[in-house]
């Protein structure tokens, strides 16, 4: 177990923002995670993964908890299926590529995400038409309430669009594995914008999930800052979802331009923001060291590696300020600020 006082945090949140915690403390087992002295932890107590969807705007008073639970366990159900059981502090990419390699389906549309299995689960991450929730069998948590151990079968974990249960619960779960379950029936989703267009030339039966992984990652690689290179959190903004009638007048009102969107089960419409945020000409707009990324305006990267969080938020306040005065609709954060 690390235990660190006063600890830089800049390491960990891909935005590379300079904040400090009063104490950090890293478990490399769930036990070790129990024993821990919570009375006398600095408060409050945050619980974070690679930090890829978080902004500090300030240091932290209490104390940061990461888990370095990392194992990857497969439990073959017979037939198709296959359950891996996976710890929260594995780096979610590591369990991506290990399914592709196994020859699994499910998690391949998922690939070079950020971030770790835990926080996967509490966010509900997704990318070209597949979402965390569709591969998750089971959430196993501890409840800090009394530190029982709970599993939340996926119906009951509330997941919606990068929104779950957890995410009200704040704090009161603390993810320690997950549970996937992957198939090795042939199954791959290439409906999705570009997934199709990027295995062209290829024979369509005779793919793999790790040649769909490798497609996915060309396109990521194309359209998102590398996080080594340029910090972010990757998407900045959730796309909006409205009432078709608000849609039908952002058409009428933009016309003759076409306006990208999905119609949703409920009849109401996402729209994506990055067409928004483009069609206002925002790409590559600067607030001191913070950018809008130029191939994906959704973005909002730290250009100068030395972006202020007022940086960010200047151009986060911006944005949602023409947006609202233009399209009239509302753009909510994707990422956490603390
Ligand atoms: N668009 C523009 N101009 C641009 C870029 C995009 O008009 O410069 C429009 C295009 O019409 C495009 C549409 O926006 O078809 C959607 O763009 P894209 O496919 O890149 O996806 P997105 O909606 O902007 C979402 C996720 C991403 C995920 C991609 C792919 C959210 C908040 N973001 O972005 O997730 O990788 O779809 O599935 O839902 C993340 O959450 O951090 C993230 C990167």
């Amino acid at each position: 177990m690390k235990r660190i006082e006063n600890y830089d945090l800049s390491s960990h949140n891909t935005f590379r923002m300079k904040a400090s915690c009063a104490l950090y403390i890293e478990y490399d087992t769930v036990a070790e995670l129990m024993e821990l002295d919570w009375k006398n932890l600095p408060a409050p107590v945050m619980h974070i993964g690679a930090g890829s969807n978080l902004l500090f705007t300030g240091d932290y008073p209490g104390t940061v908890l990461h888990s370095n639970v990392k194992y990857i366990k497969y439990v073959d159900m017979g037939l198709d299926d296959v359950l891996m059981t996976v710890g929260a502090g594995v780096t979610f990419d590591d369990f991506v590529a290990k399914a592709c390699d196994a020859g699994l389906w499910g998690a391949e549309n998922l690939s070079l995400i950020p971030g770790e299995v835990g926080a996967a689960a509490v966010q509900n991450i997704g990318a070209y038409g597949v979402e965390a929730k569709d591969i998750i069998a089971g959430v196993v948590c501890l409840d800090t309430r009394d530190w029982s151990k709970t599993v939340f079968k996926t119906p009951e974990c509330g997941y919606g669009y990068r929104d779950s249960m957890f995410k009200h619960e704040k704090g009161r779960y603390i993810i320690t594995s997950v549970l996937f379950r992957l198939t090795r029936k042939f199954s791959p989703k290439l409906d999705y914008g570009g997934v199709r267009k990027a295995l062209e030339g290829l024979d369509e039966k005779a793919l793999t999930p790790a040649i769909v992984r490798g497609a996915i990652i060309d396109i990521r690689r194309a359209k998102l800052p590398d996080p080594d290179e340029v910090g972010s959190a990757g998407s900045f903004f959730k796309n909006p979802v409205m009432p078709r009638e608000q849609f039908e007048k952002i058409v009428a009102q933009e016309q003759p331009k076409e306006i990208p969107h999905f119609d949703l089960p409920d009849g109401t419409v996402k729209v994506p923001a990055a067409w928004m945020i483009d069609t206002l000409g925002f790409k590559g707009a600067r607030s001191g060291g913070a950018q809008v990324y130029e191939k994906q305006p959704l973005v909002i990267v730290n250009a100068s590696g030395e972006a202020t969080a007022q940086d960010v938020l200047d151009l986060e306040n911006q944005i949602i300020n023409s947006v609202k005065q233009r399209f009239g609709v509302e753009l909510h954060p994707e990422v956490e600020h603390i």
